[in-house]
């Protein structure tokens, strides 16, 4: 590999910098399309639920009701080198943690650098234009190219998977998605309204996803290295249409008349690793990729493009002039091959990604699994866009364990013979004791049950109104009609390997219970839901009926209108929007942060689920300034993030507000970051 210059600088920028912590224009406009300056797409009159007899739920006792009035938390610190405890900070009120959850908490700031606790060090893995297979010319920020690119680790690194290739784990790949491409910051000097067919061909290859070999010595973080499993997956690279779906009529176009056969992956957030050691991502917010849905006129397909928010008038990033694809008008199904589960197979260099049809179509954040007891798989998937929903797959088939390339191609075809769900939440307590202020109602928790409802299975539609190949092509419509429960941004939601539940992280709503929109319900209690909330939900893998409880209801613990799980709010550390979960080997939940609205860069934190300290979030590291956390890796001894748009609130590249990681006047470059023990020794253990 090239070598990386300055890698551990750090370049500490004034606390009082004039940097909003909330997302920039920036990423409204590439990452979701402004999808948020739009009415949310979700027009239906979904029934939300109310008042429920409470006598008819059992709820298991796990949660805790936190009575305890908050104290004041520290803000903002100035810092250099690692976390300093301020007075009346987390840090000065912390005990000592549970096994996984024992360090110094990071306080809330706004540096240009990732800050980690006391004690730890970090370090950069990997950045964009770093080289992932041989050969690839060096990173040239002011002629980068199409061709460079293709070898190159892409930009805006959401996901990533770690593969341990030995016993030891000292060996593994990294397998990590770009999402999306912001050209004002890629590009010196461009020009939006008339980009090169060059900057387009280089934006095609930033995407998708790298796998990268790394190692590690004991002690020290990640070094990549030139492995025969090193790959990039682009815009270019062709993925195999599998499951129901595949062949439909609504996925063929003039390149391929089969539909089943699509060039490349996009808007690929977050994912998960199968337990036989595949990589699932999801396809999120590819409807802005497209232009001119509007030039169609049937009003079913125009209802259809409406639903997905596809792109009208001229793209963004103008895409269509370059290659037909990108035009609705030009190819009508192009939009209807985006918005998959897709599973790439890191072990396997040479294998064809695949899109699989059964999981559905809408904006999946990720995909992780859960193995029933008789062996049968659930696929569990957020929707992440406000008042959208949350799915489940379960497979007919059983899994073959391990992860050899017979197990592999087994258990892979279980994701495309199956049934595919929708859940509907419902409440326990009264719907007036859901007064949207996120004050909890009398019982002491926003909780109940809730259900499944079959949308698909196989060829057979449960939908009226739809086929099949309807329901896993339309899913949004087809989950519309059977009444699932709106929910305020489902992202990433993953299963804790120790107690088995589901923890999904749900962002937030603005437009929660304001008028014209969706009420407050007890699973999205509070009106224009700023700082978002976890959902945990006990499922029974392959049966159609779940209990759920908000583990915490996020935002400053002084406001009286949030929930950590019971804990007495004190000594929290406070937390806004959560985006992406992960989980450690003592079942701990960690949690990622992407929009900050209390006014600190995003950041990376830790909570126990079970015991006294259930509740207890406290902040493991921040990113720099305009980053969001993504990703997280929590293995025994090292922690990895995703370090995605440092500096995006800039206006464009000439003038960055950030120069992470290169330092000096470097433009920003989104980044794998490793964090470890100086010296070594177990992740938050005494
Ligand atoms: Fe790409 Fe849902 O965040
Ligand atoms: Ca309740
Ligand atoms: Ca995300």
């Amino acid at each position: 590999m090239s070598p990386r210059p300055d890698n551990g600088r750090v370049v500490p920028l004034p606390l009082l910098s004039t940097h909003s912590a909330r997302r920039s224009a920036a990423t409204c406009k590439y990452r979701c399309g402004n999808a948020c300056a739009h009415e949310a797409p979700n027009p239906t009159e979904n029934p939300y639920f109310g008042d429920i007899a409470t006598s008819a739920l059992s709820r298991r006792g796990a949660l805790k009701a936190g009575g305890a009035l908050a104290l004041a938390v520290g803000g903002a610190s100035a810092l250099s080198g690692t976390a300093a405890a301020a007075p009346g900070s987390p840090a000065e009120v912390a005990g000592r943690g549970v096994p996984g959850t024992d360090f110094t908490p990071v306080a809330p700031n706004k540096e240009d650098r990732v800050t980690v606790p006391e004690g730890y060090e970090q370090d950069i893995v990997i950045r964009w234009g770093d080289p992932v297979i041989e050969g690839a010319p060096e990173f040239d920020f002011h002629h980068q190219t199409g061709a460079a690119q293709e070898k190159q680790f892409g930009y805006n690194n959401d996901f990533a998977g770690f593969i341990p290739l030995d016993a030891t784990g000292n060996s593994g790949l990294l397998v990590v998605n770009h999402e999306y491409t912001t050209e004002t910051h890629m590009f010196p000097n461009y020009d939006p309204e008339n980009p090169t067919e060059e900057q387009a061909r280089a934006a095609w290859a930033a995407h998708g996803l790298s796998v990268v070999q790394v190692t590690r010595e004991p002690g020290k973080g990640l070094k990549p290295v030139f492995g025969p499993y090193n790959r990039r997956i682009t815009l270019d690279t062709e993925f195999e249409v599998r499951g129901p779906a595949a062949g439909s009529e609504l996925l063929k176009t003039s390149v391929d008349p089969s539909g089943t056969k699509v060039r490349g992956t996009q808007n690929n957030c977050s994912g998960g690793v199968t337990p036989w050691g595949t990589i699932l991502s999801g396809e999120e917010n590819f409807h802005q990729y497209f232009a001119n849905a509007d030039k169609i006129t049937d009003p079913v397909a125009k209802e259809r493009y409406e639903r997905y928010g596809v792109g009208t008038g001229t793209s963004e990033r103008k895409w269509e002039r370059f290659d037909k694809r990108w035009d609705v008008a030009q190819e009508p199904n192009e939009p209807h091959r985006f918005g998959w589960i897709v599973e790439i197979d890191p072990h396997d260099p040479n294998s064809t990604p695949i899109k699989h049809t059964a999981l559905g179509r809408f904006k999946h954040e990720a995909a992780n699994i859960k193995v029933a007891e008789d062996g049968r798989i659930a696929a569990y998937s957020g929707d992440d866009e406000r008042f959208e929903y949350i799915f489940k797959f379960v497979s007919n088939g059983r899994i073959k364990p391990g992860t050899s390339a017979l197990a592999r191609r087994h258990n892979s075809a279980l994701l495309d013979d199956g049934t595919l769900y929708v859940a509907k939440f419902t409440g326990n307590s009264p719907a007036a004791e859901i007064d949207g202020s996120g004050r909890l109602p009398s019982d002491g928790h926003f909780d109940g049950t809730g259900e499944w409802i079959k949308l698909a299975s196989g060829d057979r539609s449960f939908v009226s109104g739809f086929t099949a190949e309807e329901v896993y092509v339309f899913t949004r419509q087809a989950a519309d009609k059977v009444g699932a429960t709106k929910m305020d941004r489902p992202e990433d939601m993953e299963i804790n390997p120790v107690n088995g539940r589901l923890y999904a992280a749900l962002t937030n709503n603005s437009n929660r219970g304001t008028p014209d929109h969706a009420p407050v319900d007890e699973a999205n209690p509070r009106i224009g839901n700023k700082h978002g909330h976890v959902l945990e939900l006990d499922d029974d893998t392959t049966g159609t009926k779940f209990h759920w409880g908000l583990l915490l209801v996020c935002g400053d613990p002084k406001d009286a209108g949030t929930y950590f799980g019971g804990f007495d709010k004190s000594r929290v550390s406070p937390i806004s929007c959560p985006d992406n979960v992960a989980f450690d080997r003592h079942g701990n939940l960690w949690i990622t942060t992407d929009g900050n609205e209390l006014g600190s860069n995003d950041g990376l934190f830790a909570v126990p689920v079970e015991g006294p300290e259930r509740g207890f979030v406290k902040q493991f590291l921040t990113v720099p300034v305009g980053a969001e956390t993504c990703g997280p890796v929590i293995l025994d001894d090292l922690v990895t993030v995703n370090v995605q748009h440092p500096g995006e609130d800039a206006p464009d590249a000439q003038h960055p507000t950030s120069h992470w990681p290169d330092g000096g006047s470097a433009a920003p470059r989104p980044s794998v970051a490793a964090v470890w023990r100086s010296g070594g020794g177990r992740i938050g253990e005494a």
